[in-house]
Formats: C-alpha cells, structure tokens, sequence
C-alpha cells in the first residue's frame, strides 16, 4: 500500500525522491522517510508522521546531500503512523536501513526469535523486524548484503518490495520484492527504483519489472544484478514506457479525481481505439480472437475484483450473460481465495483490477491458474502484477489514475467488458446482424454522450452542498443501474464519509424502506429502458414517507422530474449502456459534496490506491 522510491546516480539524490514520493503519495499518506548515505559518509534517516510535505519541512536544516537514498509514504499495518513506526527503519546497529511496502506475516515469531538474541526493537512495525533479521543474518554468516537480503527472504512468510542501504556503502542499494510491486529504471549512470513508473517517468522511460522472489542490486557503474533467492541470475527484458509526464499532474484541475471525471470521454474513446470499427461495424478484442476457442467453449465464466473493480464486473455479468450467453459469477477475490471454489478446465476466470497490484485479485487469479482454469486480465497499470501472470487480457488504456477514488478506471473497465461480450456473442453467433450493428454504432456515440453528460457538473456542484447535511444516503437501481447504485454509494462514503448504501431498487420494501424519511435522501437511478415503470414505482414508495429523492433519468422524462426533488438528465442510449452515462454524475455528486465538506478527495482517509496488502 505503501510508495517506495530509490535512486543512485550522480545527481543530488534527496529532490529526486521527494518529487518521487509526491508522486507515490496516493498509495499511502501517513507518514514519509527517507534515508540517504550523505557527503560526510553517515547513512542519514529522516522520517515523520504526516504527508510528504511534513518531511520536507522537517528536513529544512538537515544534512540531505548524497547521491544515493530511499524513501518511503507509508500505509500503516502494523502499528499506528507515527514518527517511530515511519520508515525506514534502522537496524540495531544502525548500519542499515530499509522500508518496505507489503506486510510480513510471520514477524511475531521472528521477532521472539531476535529478541533472544539480544535485538531490541523502537517501533511496533513488521517492517523493523525485516531490518533486524537482514543485520542478523549478515553478521552471523558473515556475508554481503545481497547474499543476507536473500538468505533472510527465505525465512519469511508474506508480501514485500523492499529497499535497504548499507552505511559505508555509498554505491549500491539492495532491493527486492514478492507479492509488492518494484520497478527499476534506467537511466545515463543512474538507476531509480519505484513502486510503479510515476517517479521514474520524469528521468527516463526504460524501465525493469522485477518478478516475485527476486532480489536487485543497483550499483554504480554497473548492470543491474538481478537473482532469485537460491541465488541464480535472472535476465530481464528492459520495457519502454509508454505513460507521458503530463498524465501525472493535475492539468489546471483543482484535484486529480475531478481531472479524471472529466478525463473520460477521452479514457472511453482511447480504449475503443483499434477494438471497434464504426464503418465496417466490427467489434474486435485481441485477447478473445487469439484465444477464440476458450470462449466459444467455456461452460462459464468467473470474474474476481475487489471494490470499484467488482462493481464493473458485476455489470460485466449483465452483459455477458445477455450478449454471450454464458454463465457468469461474480465474486469479491478476497473471499473466492480462500473458500475452496471448485474450478473446471473449461471455466474462464477474469481478473479486473486498476492496479494489477491488488493482493487478494492477484491471489484470487494465481489460485484460478493453478486449478487450471484460463485467466483473463482487465487491468489499467501496463506491466503490473496481474497482467503478467495472466494467460492473456485487455489493458483498459485509461492513463494513470491517481485519485484513490476510482473513476476513469471503472468506465473503461466497462468498456471492456462491453467490448469482450460482443466480440464473443459475435464469435458464438449469439446476436441478430441488426442488433449487434445497432449496438456497435450506439457504443461508438457513447464517448460524445459523456460529454453532453459531463456539461451538467455546474447545475450538480450547485445542489450537491445541499447534501451536506446528510449522514446517510440510499443509492437504488435495477439491472444495470444496480451496480450503479453501488458504485455511486461507494464513491460518496470513500470521499465524503457520509454513509451509503446501493441496493437493487425491487429490495428497498424487504427492508432499507425503514430508513425513509423527511432527512433521508435517495438517490434512484431510473433511465428510461429497463425496469422503468417498476422504478417509477419505488420513487412513489419514497415520497409517499417524506424521502426526498434526487433521481439520474433519461433526458425528457417529464415523469420522474414531477416527482423527484432533483432530477439529473441523461442522454437516451440503450440499456446496457446507461452505466457508461449514469456513473458519471455520481461521481460528480460525490466529488463536490465532498469538497463541500472541506473532505481531502483525492486523498481521503483511511483509504490507499493500491492495496497490496490483505
Ligand atoms: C475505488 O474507488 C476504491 N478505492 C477501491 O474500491 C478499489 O476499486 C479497489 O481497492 C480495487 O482496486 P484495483 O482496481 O486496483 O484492484
Ligand atoms: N507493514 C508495514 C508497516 O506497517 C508497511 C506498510 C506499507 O506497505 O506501507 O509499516
């Protein structure tokens, strides 16, 4: 969950990892390090609680010369954030220091273990246990840091990318990974290391992705040394980049999130281009073509996701069940994981994920392939986790998604889902000609429909502070709008705290009906297709108690806006599409009541980008 940054070159190393931590910081923000072998030869740490900008102050007057360091943004698991429990973290004897992203499960045992042996310990981290165990290791078999780094990786159970630095040591840093991404980049004499390409990107865009159970030893004036943990050598293709650095910044928008709302129609557009061709009327993903027998025979199809990433897969589940007529489950990974689920030759497991970094997707996706079922990535982060272990997959092309609220990535993710299940019920001749080219041409127009979407985000600003008020919000839809009205009540308690919950619409009178009142606002999303007179109806069940309603319709819909209190319009399009449309002003909802509120929206509490850890 963490961001872990490193760099060794001939530049001043401490400006290039705090830009780099800046960068990282929507992976973690509760506190900031980092550690550096300065002029005077002393392996300096300078760590504290808060965000990047607290260690800048707090370094101020310090000594952070140096060509080589690392540095940390810590997600806390163990232990609170505070200045001690910060990274990097010393060993005993203060000759090295390390920071880690990832958790190491078995740190009780081996810290009974040192403290046997006379190890004390500061912090309440697993992280000092690492660090101590590394020392440990070294001192007593009496060997170089990388040979101790490996040896103390093999005695300990979890997930890590790590880097250490070794006092007197000033050229060469030791970094290593399972589980936790690690990328190391190349530049002239230089080599940064990163927990994705975005401190990288400025310097250079070639980059190596180190796999699981490897360890890397950066040092000047030589090739990376890249080895396992038994010590054989391993090579390593170097990738081009193909991320830019203006993806990065925030483009004249206040906060990332609200660059990425307004970013989609172009994220939607990116990730059609070369998959869809309007004139010809074809709809063609590379990773079914290739594999087209897989699909045209799986008995049925599992899709694994965590959050954001699960209510795609959920509207997946509609469309591939009603263009491809398979069978389609969806499950949260963390639980599938771990139940046991019996797989079948024939079964195809799909894995959507922002990151390509989440532990329990990654899990999840390991676990299918091993059981022998053929596994499919949807993932935006090119080159992360899940995207190499997979058989195949599309990427979402959506750019870097910085704001830990996601958005961008899910409509492309919906996308291609779209895209999967009308290239396969075009395979399996599941579709009418009429239908599929109506569909096709329609799904082209949608990245214009967003647009005429997005342009009612001033009328939305305007009645979102109305909200602030509310300590709870119900978010309602059926068939498609249901995972809608998950996603849009997730994004409200994400950023704004304000808690929410989405059901489908027909299961309000099993239940959350109790809820309603004069205070209690519901949001009802009801385009003009699908269940719509059944949705009428629930908004009548609403107003009948006193709720007041806020309702996304198609535009036109003189019904819903006489009953509604709000009314957000969108434009016509076919069902199976509305989610593209109908997310969009509930991310804006949720983005300006949140700012009301005074809420930190890219940032918001508690919550990391990436979650590495289970
Ligand atoms: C989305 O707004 C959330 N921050 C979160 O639910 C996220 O979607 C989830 O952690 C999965 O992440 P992934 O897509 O990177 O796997
Ligand atoms: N487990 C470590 C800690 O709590 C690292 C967490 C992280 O990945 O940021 O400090």
């Amino acid at each position: 969950m963490c961001g872990i940054v490193g760099y060794i070159g001939s530049k001043d190393a401490f400006p290039i990892l705090i830009k780099g931590l800046q960068r990282l910081e929507y992976r973690g923000y509760d506190s900031a390090g980092v550690a550096l072998i300065t002029e005077a030869s002393n392996l300096a740490v300078y760590k504290t609680r808060g965000k990047v900008s607290d260690l800048e102050s707090f370094t101020q007057h310090k000594d952070v010369s140096g060509s080589i360091g690392i540095a940390h943004t810590r997600w806390a698991t163990h232990g609170e954030p505070n200045d001690v429990n910060a990274h990097p973290h010393y060993s005993q004897s203060e000759s090295l220091a390390l920071i880690h992203n990832g958790i190491i499960e078995n740190y009780a045992v081996l810290k009974e273990d040192l403290m046997s042996r006379g190890y004390t310990f500061k912090s309440n981290t697993d992280t000092e246990v690492l660090v101590q165990l590394i020392e440990y290791v070294k001192v007593s078999n009496n060997v170089d840091l990388f040979t101790a780094v490996q040896l103390a990786l093999t005695q300990v159970v979890g997930a890590y990318a790590i880097a250490v630095l070794e006092r007197g040591h000033p050229d060469c840093i030791i970094a290593a990974r399972k589980s936790s991404p690690l990328v190391v980049g190349i530049g002239d004499d230089e080599y940064f290391l990163g927990s994705d390409a975005s401190p990288i990107i400025e310097y250079t865009n070639r980059v190596i992705y180190i796999d699981d159970d490897e360890v890397v030893r950066l040092k000047r004036d030589s090739e990376p040394r890249i080895c396992n943990l038994n010590n054989v050598e391993k090579s390593h293709e170097i990738k081009e980049l193909e991320m830019s650095l203006s993806q990065l910044e925030k483009g004249g928008f206040p906060h990332f999130m609200i660059k990425e709302i307004f970013e989609q129609p172009n994220t939607v557009r990116e990730c059609m281009r070369g998959r869809i061709n309007v004139e010809r009327n074809r709809v063609a993903l590379s990773g079914i073509i290739d594999h087209k027998e897989r699909f045209l025979n799986a008995k049925r199809i599992i899709i694994v996701a965590c959050g954001t990433s699960w209510h795609a897969g959920l509207i997946g589940e509609y469309l591939l069940e009603e263009f491809a007529r398979i069978p389609v489950e969806v499950e949260y990974a963390s639980e599938f994981r771990y139940r046991n689920p019996v797989l079948c030759p024939d079964d195809i497991v799909i894995a959507i994920s922002q990151s390509g970094e989440t532990a329990d997707t990654l899990a999840a996706a390991e676990l299918a392939k091993r059981q022998g079922a053929f596994v499919y990535g949807i993932c935006n982060v090119v080159g992360s986790s899940i995207p190499r272990m997979t058989h195949t997959g599309s990427y979402t092309h959506a750019g870097p998604e910085i704001g830990v609220a996601s958005t961008k990535a899910f409509t492309a993710q919906v996308t291609v889902l779209t895209l999967m299940a009308l290239t396969i019920a075009e395979e399996k001749g599941e579709m009418s000609k009429d239908v599929f080219e109506q569909y096709v041409q329609e799904l082209a127009l949608i990245p214009d429909k967003m647009e005429q979407t997005l342009s009612v985000a001033g009328y939305i600003e305007d009645f979102s502070s109305i909200f602030t008020y509310a300590k709870n919000f119900i978010y309602l839809g059926r068939g498609y709008s249901y995972p809608v009205a998950l996603e849009g009540a997730l994004k409200l308690k994400e950023i704004s705290y304000i808690h929410a919950e989405g059901y489908p619409a027909a299961e309000m009178k099993h239940g959350p009906i109790a809820l309603i009142d004069r205070e209690m606002p519901t949001v009802v999303i009801a385009p003009k297709k699908g269940m719509y007179d059944k949705v009428v109806s629930n908004i009548q069940e609403i107003k009948a108690r006193k709720g007041r309603v806020v309702a996304i319709v198609t535009e036109g819909d003189t019904v819903i806006r006489d009953l509604a209190d709000y009314y957000i319009e969108i434009p016509d399009t076919e069902d199976c599409f509305s989610p593209l449309l109908s997310a969009l002003p509930l991310q804006l909802m949720a983005y300006y009541i949140a700012v009301v509120k005074g809420c930190n929206v890219d940032q918001p509490r508690n919550l990391a980008k990436s979650v590495t850890v289970e």
